[in-house]
This record gives C-alpha cells, structure tokens and sequence, in this order.
C-alpha cells in the first residue's frame, strides 16, 4: 500500500490532523465529523495515543509518568499504542463502505517528535509505522501550523519540553509537506476557527471527490 492510496476499502478513508500542541486540532476534528456526517459518511473519531485500554494506559506512562527515556523507547511506545488502535479499532470500522477514521494525530506525529525532535531514525519509524498501521495510511492529512491556543503552561512531559524541541517538531511538518504536497496540506492554524475550518472542508472536498 502507497501512502495516499485507500487502506481496506476503495470508498473508506483515514484523514489525520497534525499539528504542535494547542494549535486547536481537537477543535477542528469536531467541526470536520459534524460536516461529513452531514454529508452522509459514518465517522469515527480517534485520539493518539490512546482509544484502547492498553493505549490509554500507554498514554499515561508517556505523558505523564516517565520523565527521562530512551528516544527509541518513547517512539516504540507510540508506537504499541497506535498498533493496537489499529487492529482493534480502525480496521474494522474502515471494513464498512462510507466509513472516514479521523486521526487527532497519527503517523506522522513520529516523525516529527519523535524523529524531527528527538533524533530517532526515520528509517526505523517508516519500517515500524508501516508495520503497526497494517497499510492503513492517511489519504489526507491536514497540518494545522500555528501556536498553541491555550495558556501556555505544560500539562504533561511533552509539553513541558523547551522551545527548540517543538521548533524541530515544526520543521519535521514542513519536511513531509515539502516531501507529500498532495497528502499533507499546510493550514495556517493562527487563523479564526472557522477561517480554519473552511480551508480543511476544501481539502476534504478535492480528497473526496464531492
Ligand atoms: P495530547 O494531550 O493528546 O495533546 P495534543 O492535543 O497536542 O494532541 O498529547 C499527545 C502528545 O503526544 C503530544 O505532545 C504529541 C505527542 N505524540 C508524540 O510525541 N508522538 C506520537 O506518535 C503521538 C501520537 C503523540
């Protein structure tokens, strides 16, 4: 399976948001399910990590019990969440034609925090990434490029990382929009809500062919 191509099913889809934390993904995951179920489409919302047992129990390790790690230790652990997610969650949902999976973070968050910002090895997260996802790839991916929208403060280990870390992250964006124009499209997330909104809706539109 090619990255852009349809995981199960011709006519079922997995679009993902990225972005720093804060950008207002969560908002814009909400408003973009609302839309499509009023276009007809049965949709599911995931969160990463996180949406199984085993994955909100990994969730907590990573964000809010362990301080120091191994980089690789850290991508691995995303990574066993995300695999579960996958098999038990996604993969069955995307069996059923009409279906759309959106991702508050999938994939390609690895490789910008874990590997634009800490160092891990692309090599090893592509080969990881395709094995757990079972070749379900993001069709369409919208990074939300902007800052955070909340207060500021750290509310767990990740956040709470300096500044350079995130401006990695960032370019980590930039390199796989430069690298997947047509998959990962650059919104500028500093713009009002529905200014954002309208510009996910217009590549839901081209990715969907409605
Ligand atoms: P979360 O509270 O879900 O915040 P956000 O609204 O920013 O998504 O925190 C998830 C954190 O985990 C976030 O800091 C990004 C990080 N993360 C990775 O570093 N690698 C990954 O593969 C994933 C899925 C998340």
């Amino acid at each position: 399976m090619q990255p852009g191509g349809s995981p199960l099913d011709s006519m079922s889809w997995l679009f993902s948001f990225e972005g720093l934390d804060g950008v207002g993904k969560s908002t814009q995951v909400d408003l973009t399910r609302d839309w499509l179920e009023g276009q007809g489409y049965r949709v599911r919302v995931i969160r990463e990590p996180g949406g199984t047992d085993l994955g909100e129990k990994i969730r907590d390790l990573l964000l809010y019990q362990s301080q120091h790690r191994d980089a690789r230790a850290e991508f691995l652990l995303f990574a066993a969440a995300r695999a579960e997610l996958v098999r038990t969650v996604v993969v069955p949902f995307l069996a059923v034609e009409g279906a759309v999976v959106l991702a508050d973070r999938y994939v390609d968050s690895s490789e910008a925090y874990q590997g634009a910002g800490l160092g891990v090895d692309l090599g090893l997260i592509h080969t990881v990434n395709r094995s757990v996802c079972q070749s379900v790839w993001p069709q369409g991916t919208l990074w939300l490029d902007g800052v955070r929208r909340t207060d500021g403060s750290a509310h767990d280990v990740i956040e709470a990382r300096p500044r350079d870390f995130f401006d990695r992250v960032r370019l980590g964006y930039q390199t796989l929009a430069d690298r997947e124009p047509k998959r990962v499209v650059r919104i500028n997330g500093d713009q009002d809500p529905e200014q954002v909104f309208a510009e996910v809706v217009r590549s839901l539109r081209a990715w969907l062919h409605c």
